[in-house]
């Protein structure tokens, strides 16, 4: 029998391209990646397996309904969301893409996924929608939604949306609220990658506020391993929290990356906080292990050793994106602060 169809959207990106590499070697599914190739988007992130014959690139946007029906000429028979604007401090210099991407594009994937009757869509969405927690407590799946940042909100109001559409029309939506991934291929905006490629090159390391604001850090690859659980085995209409167990404040990560690099804390440098800027995430995947049998093994200490080398051994990667249009946004958000 041939091989089902696989839409993965936002294939391009950090998570989506470790998630078709991680499609290709684990399963059999003939895989459509469908991308805007935005700033975010890098096809550089799939060459070595862009010839594969059961791999598809289509170049589109997900909220323009004319390119999501091309797609949809395919006889795609499972969705995986990963297509989004994803960076919250770009969210708060410019919301707009995150209103048209995160949500406009989400309902225009649940429609054609509703007339295709396909057999499961899973909404790749985040831990940020439920807010910022104080010194306890960890989010659960009924921990109520309380998004502060535009990007966080346009995440849960897709949420909304595909949960919806389970209720309303019976579609096997599923949803992933995942932490703060690390690993290969992340964008160099976001702090574990800019803080070693700028380590590298020897600038300053922008720390924003007093450093001591927590994150759950999960290694991109269980983030990956854990998609493809809540694709398989993930019940219909339910949300599955995916964390790493590990919090850790900023100021711990770049003093980490400093040591695994040999390079000084004189580079530090604290900076004006993020506008709304969340204090803590913790994630409580209780049920991701207990109904799915799931958890993550990557140790982080080792992770994040290998994580450095990879930047290090893949510094035309970076340096290709870092010289390019990213400088002017780099200036605008760093500049004067
Ligand atoms: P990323 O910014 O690295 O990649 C996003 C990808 O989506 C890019 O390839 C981009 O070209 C594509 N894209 C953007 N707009 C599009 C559009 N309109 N149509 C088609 N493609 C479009 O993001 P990421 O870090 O890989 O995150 C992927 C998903 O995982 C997002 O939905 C994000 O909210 C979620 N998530 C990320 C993290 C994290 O730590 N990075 C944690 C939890 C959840
Ligand atoms: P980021 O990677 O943008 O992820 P998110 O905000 O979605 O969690 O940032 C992770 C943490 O690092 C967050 O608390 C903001 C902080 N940060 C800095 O201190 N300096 C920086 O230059 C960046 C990009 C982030």
């Amino acid at each position: 029998m041939a091989e089902p169809y696989i839409l993965i959207t936002g294939g391009c990106g950090f998570i989506g391209s470790n998630f078709v590499r991680h499609m290709l070697a684990k399963r059999r599914y003939r895989i459509v990646n469908f991308d805007k190739l935005t700033y975010a988007g890098n096809p550089e992130n799939l060459q070595d397996i862009e010839k594969d014959e059961r791999y598809t690139f289509i170049k589109g946007d997900i909220a323009e309904a004319s390119d999501a029906e091309k797609v949809f000429e395919l006889p795609i028979e499972f969705v995986v969301n990963f297509a989004a604007e994803s960076h919250v401090d770009r969210s708060i210099i410019d919301p707009d893409a995150f209103i048209k991407t995160n949500i406009n594009g989400t309902f225009r994937l649940l429609e054609m996924a509703r007339k295709k009757n396909v057999k499961k869509f899973v909404q790749i969405s985040t831990d940020e929608v439920y807010g910022s927690l104080g010194k306890e407590g960890k989010f659960r799946e009924d921990t109520p939604l309380a998004p502060n940042s535009p990007y966080s909100a346009s995440k849960a109001s897709a949420d909304v949306l595909a949960m919806a559409y389970y209720t309303t029309y019976g579609m096997p939506v599923v949803i992933t609220r995942c932490s703060n991934n690390y690993g290969p291929y992340q964008f160099p905006e976001k702090l574990i990658p800019l803080i070693i490629s700028n380590a590298l090159d020897g600038i300053e390391l922008p720390v924003y506020g007093d450093g001591l604001n927590i994150r759950d850090w999960i290694h991109v690859a269980d983030h990956c391993e854990a998609i493809d659980v809540v694709l398989h085995k993930g019940k219909e209409g339910n949300v599955y929290n995916i964390g790493g167990e590990n919090e850790r404040t900023n100021i711990e990560i770049v003093k980490l990356i400093l040591k695994v690099l040999g390079k000084p804390e004189t580079l530090i440098k604290y900076v004006k906080d993020r506008p709304g800027h969340d204090r803590r995430y913790a994630i409580d995947s209780t049920k991701l292990r207990q109904e799915l049998g799931f958890k993550p093994h990557t140790d982080f200490a080792q992770g994040m050793e290998e994580t450095v080398k990879w930047y290090v051994e893949h510094r035309g990667w970076w340096e290709r994106i870092k010289s390019g249009a990213y400088l002017e946004y780099y200036k605008a958000m760093y500049g004067n602060r």
